[in-house]
């Protein structure tokens, strides 16, 4: 089939009113943005499963709105793990599924160093057996489509030049990062071997509403309005690439109505920070939005007069990767994606929402919480003294 026939089927398929979308892992961060973009944002007409099995980052509430609006109708929760190759198969058989959007992962480095047992389940097993599900469904009928959710991490780490583009040889260096490129060959081998018609993409750090506060971003806004130390790792100077959330969302979007099979996508934000930048920023505009000075968190503790002043360099996060910078000129070039938010506004929204959703963050920051804080920092005492440097 040509690309131009490929593409004019998908975008009937994701039109059709008919069309199932299986996303996994949409109750997770990106999963559930996602879920919210395409029903509320695009032209898409058919129904939405959404497939979790709820680990710790899982969480329905950051789907309530969506339930309310879509629920029994155009959405549907199934609670499921993707290495339950039986449960995919009754799944499957039941529902018509077309198109699959594959976000489950285990998805945080400081976790996969503690216990990188997960990562290999779920990422490398779990993708495995969703593969092997989609298989069967498209040998059956061939309108498949099958959308893998990877990282710019696979390629590894840039020193203080250098870009990842889609050619860029694999070198992960984390359990997580080894695991998802794993999970990244076996959907290709998929596409060569088997002919499944797959599509992937590789993205920067994502930042947003919903973000489980063990990430960078909104472990540093909570931690700062607590008035706790905002924990850097290392000399803060490792460099990310940040990417407001809905815009990794239309980037998949768009991948699915004229992506073409058996193609890799780079996602970035073009957007590149150290961490003690991003840290200094949040605290920048915490000072606007929640002024220190009038915090009771910080008030009882003497002396400590400013956001930045919570700043406490600590040990580091063991092959911490240095620099991340993805080349997106394909996506932009060949289906006519660009980013839609900076990163001064994209954080000013981001911070604003945390700071109005107090009940979503009570919500998620349970007992288990409290013990992974615990035991990720308690072993990286602080070795410089707090503030800015
Ligand atoms: P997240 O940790 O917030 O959410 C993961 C979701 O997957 C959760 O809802 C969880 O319950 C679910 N899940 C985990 N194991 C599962 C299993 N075995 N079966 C079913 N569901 C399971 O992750 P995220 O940040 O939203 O990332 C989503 C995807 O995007 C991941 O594949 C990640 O590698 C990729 N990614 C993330 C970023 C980022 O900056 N967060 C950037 C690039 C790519
Ligand atoms: O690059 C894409 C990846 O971005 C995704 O594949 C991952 O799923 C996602 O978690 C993210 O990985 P990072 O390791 O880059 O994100 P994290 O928010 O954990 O850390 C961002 C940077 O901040 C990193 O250099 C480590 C540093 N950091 C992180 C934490 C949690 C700190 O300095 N202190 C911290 O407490």
């Amino acid at each position: 089939m040509s690309q131009g026939a490929q593409i004019d089927d998908m975008r009937r398929l994701l039109g059709d009113g008919h069309t199932t979308m299986l996303v996994t892992g949409g109750a997770g961060f990106i999963g559930s943005n996602f879920i919210r973009h395409v029903l509320k944002r695009t032209d898409f007409q058919g129904t939405i499963i959404n497939y979790d099995n709820l680990t710790y980052a899982g969480n329905l509430a950051s789907l309530a709105d969506i339930e309310r609006e879509f629920g029994g109708r155009r959405y549907l929760f199934e609670h499921g793990d993707i290495c339950d190759y039986q449960r995919l198969e009754d799944l499957f058989s039941k529902q018509p599924v077309s198109v699959i959007v594959h976000f489950a992962a285990e998805s945080h480095v400081d976790r996969s160093i503690h216990g990188p047992a997960d990562f290999i389940e779920t990422n490398i097993n779990g993708t495995f057996r969703l593969l092997e599900t989609s298989r069967n469904a498209w040998k059956d009928r061939k309108d498949v489509r099958f959308h893998h959710v990877s990282t710019d991490e696979v390629y590894g780490s840039l020193g203080a030049t250098g870009e990842f583009f889609e050619n860029t040889p694999y070198d992960p260096r984390s359990p997580y990062s080894a695991s998802k490129a794993a999970s990244d060959h076996l959907v290709r081998a998929y596409f060569h071997t088997y002919g499944l018609p797959v599509t992937l993409s590789n993205c920067s750090n994502n930042y947003g509403p919903y973000q489980f506060p063990e990430k960078l971003i909104p472990l540093v806004v909570l931690n700062a309005l607590e008035g706790k130390a905002l924990p850097v790792y290392g000399d803060g100077k490792n460099v990310r690439d940040w990417l407001y959330v809905d815009d990794h969302c239309e980037a998949i979007w768009q991948i699915l109505k004229q992506g073409s099979a058996g193609e890799t996508y780079n996602v970035g934000g073009e957007c590149e920070k150290q961490n003690i930048e991003v840290v200094s920023a949040i605290c920048d505009v915490l000072e606007e939005l929640a002024p220190a000075k009038d915090n009771p968190a910080l008030n009882r503790q003497g002396g400590i007069a400013r956001y930045r002043d919570l700043i406490a360099y600590i040990h580091d996060r063991p092959g911490h990767d240095r620099r991340y910078a993805i080349n997106c000129d394909k996506i932009k070039r060949e289906l006519g994606w660009k980013q839609g938010h900076d990163f001064v506004n994209g954080l000013r929204s981001t911070i604003a929402w945390y700071l109005q959703n107090a009940a979503w963050v009570d919500g998620i920051r349970s007992g288990d919480y409290q013990k992974w804080i615990e035991r990720n920092y308690s072993a990286r005492s602080s070795h410089t003294n707090r503030g800015a440097k």
